[in-house]
């Protein structure tokens, strides 16, 4: 199914298809830095095992979580979705998300992140959604302001990533 959101933009199902747009955007190391999970290099065992994560954990839940995110040529430039952290029958998620950097400060990602949060409230019944942000990453803590996320506070060397510690940053929406 394919959800239209503004700027020629819509978020549908990854496929095999998109592997090789996921493999030119995501392999940078701005969006390694700025993520937990997203490796660096990414190779194409690794899309190959994120397209199948998707396809498999849609078939057991029979929900999508996780879009590619679309231009108007039907390029994937990005990705974003529910992490299912507390369970699939929970009240609460947490999202994620990157964006190809020749598509940044277009208001993008924001468009995406209130669809996927009405998705949530309204498909998944969810009353609160939260985003765990590296507190370096100044442009993700906008996204989640412009989104109407509130800041709850500084989660203190809360992952380890590459020998370090890094503080994060918890904002949440409530319904
Ligand atoms: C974070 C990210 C998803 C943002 O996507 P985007 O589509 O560019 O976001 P938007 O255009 O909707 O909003 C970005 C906002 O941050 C602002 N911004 C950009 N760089 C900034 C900086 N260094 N300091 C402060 N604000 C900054 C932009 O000006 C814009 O705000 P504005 O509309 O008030 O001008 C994208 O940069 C990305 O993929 N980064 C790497 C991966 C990542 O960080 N993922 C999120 C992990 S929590």
């Amino acid at each position: 199914m394919k959800i239209e959101i503004s700027h020629n933009i819509c978020l549908t199902q990854i496929t095999i298809e998109d592997k090789p747009s996921l493999l030119k955007y995501i392999n940078d190391k701005d969006i390694y830095n700025n993520t937990l999970k997203i490796p660096f290099p990414y190779t194409e065992k690794d899309a190959d095992d994120w397209i199948s994560f998707v396809e498999s954990s849609k078939t057991e839940t029979g929900v999508l979580k996780h879009w590619a995110i679309k231009n108007e040529n039907n390029e994937l430039i990005g990705g974003i979705g529910f992490h299912t952290k507390y369970g699939l029958h929970s009240h609460k998620d947490e999202i994620g998300y990157w964006l190809g950097k020749p598509f940044w400060n277009k208001g993008i990602i924001t468009e995406a992140v209130n669809k996927i949060c009405s998705i949530g409230f309204t498909d998944f019944n969810l009353t609160r959604i939260e985003a765990t942000v590296f507190t370096s990453n100044n442009s993700s803590k906008r996204v989640l302001e412009k989104a109407g996320f509130i800041l709850e506070g500084t989660l203190r060397k809360f992952y380890y990533k590459d020998d370090k510690f890094i503080d994060a940053e918890i904002y949440t929406r409530l319904i």
